[in-house]
């Protein structure tokens, strides 16, 4: 299966078919190396999400045309800006799909390609340092700029490359992204100033190489399985347990009575990093389930979600369920929500329980 279908096979019926949906946060953004959570998260949701919202009005746009009637020079700009927010959504998966730690461990700066990768890499490259090198002078180069340093692999070309974009549209016919390092100014300044350079080395030592070398795998044929590496940490394994911020926002917008309910669930040393929630939800504290699980209707769906859709929402669901309830987890949180530009209310903790 394609990395960039896993968050969107089941859910299609709730939204246009030609709508783009959002990918979840696979790292975690409060204990990266080196990277603030301020930075990914921004970037993540006005970036990514910019470009994801972006594409789905030109999509929409696009679907309601007079292709007969319409000047050439309006389909040329539509078209140009399709590609660009297009590009830009599929760099920006790659990218944050490429940061991050295993599990709930934080990136140790260490990580090395597993052996399949690291055979290709020096395959082509000579050795993992050549290639090293190659890739971050590479990046560097483009700080002064903007664009992307991309590892693609070419069927063409038999080989992994290192490949220069200008921008989200450039890429080299037929070559799939392995791992993408985003220059662009907003993806370093609020942590680096103009120090781009040192943003690249800090990224090169935040690399999943798990799932970059998942994404190899799935380039050259060889993938199985790989979807498991896709899932956020925590999140329910069940397909049936999840709930994406498309399918979320459609069934919000239903008046009856399968609307579901909101639950917000944080951990009271997260409550410093809220400053918003859904409007309706109710907020509670994970540990104090005992106490607002009754308080549930057994009748009604019930959405659960947290910051960006990891264990918090996923074992609150797990146990929901097996209690009886009709619980679903938020896939990527309120993070995720906030990329495709889901309404919130000033963050209301009155209903938060005290726990030790
Ligand atoms: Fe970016």
């Amino acid at each position: 299966m394609d990395v960039e279908e896993l968050s969107s096979i089941s859910f299609r019926q709730f939204v246009a078919p030609a709508t783009a949906m959002v990918r979840p946060l696979l790292l975690k953004p409060q204990w990266m190396n080196g990277l603030s959570e301020r930075l990914l998260v921004s970037h993540y949701e006005n970036n990514y999400g910019g470009a994801l919202r972006r594409l789905n009005a030109i999509r929409a746009r696009l679907a309601a045309l007079d292709w007969e009637r319409t000047p050439m020079f309006e389909i040329n700009g539509l078209k140009r800006e399709e590609l660009l927010a297009a590009g830009s959504v599929i760099l920006h998966e790659v990218y944050f799909d490429s940061l991050g730690g295993h599990g709930d461990n934080p990136p140790s700066g260490l990580a090395e390609p597993p052996a399949g990768l690291a055979q290709a890499l020096e395959r082509d490259f000579g050795s993992i340092t050549a290639w090293r090198a190659e890739f971050t002078t590479m990046a560097k180069a483009l700080a002064s700029g903007s664009g992307w340093a991309i590892l693609a692999w070419s069927e063409r070309l038999g080989r992994l490359v290192n490949q220069w974009a200008a921008d989200h549209a450039h890429g080299l016919p037929g070559a799939t992204p392995i791992l993408a390092l985003d220059m662009y100014e907003h993806a370093y300044h609020l942590d680096f100033g103009a120090k781009g350079a040192a943003y690249v080395n800090q990224v090169m030592a935040n690399l999943n190489w798990e799932r970059i070398a998942a994404r190899y795998r799935l380039a050259i044929g060889e993938g199985a399985d790989e979807h498991k590496l896709f899932l956020p940490f925590g999140a329910p394994a069940q397909e049936e347990a999840r709930i994406s911020a498309e399918e979320l926002k459609a069934r919000l917008d239903d008046d009856d009575d399968r609307r579901p309910v909101l639950l917000d669930l944080c951990l009271p040393r997260d409550l410093p990093r809220r400053t918003d929630m859904l409007a309706g939800a109710s907020m509670h504290a994970p540990a104090a389930l005992p106490r607002w699980v009754e308080g549930l209707p057994r009748d009604r769906p019930i959405a659960v979600y947290c910051i960006c859709g990891f264990q918090v929402s996923g074992t609150a669901v797990t146990e929901l369920r097996r209690r009886g309830y009709e619980a679903r987890a938020l896939v990527g949180g309120i993070t995720a929500w906030h990329a495709i530009g889901g309404a919130t209310v000033p963050l209301d903790t009155s209903t938060y329980e005290d726990v030790p």
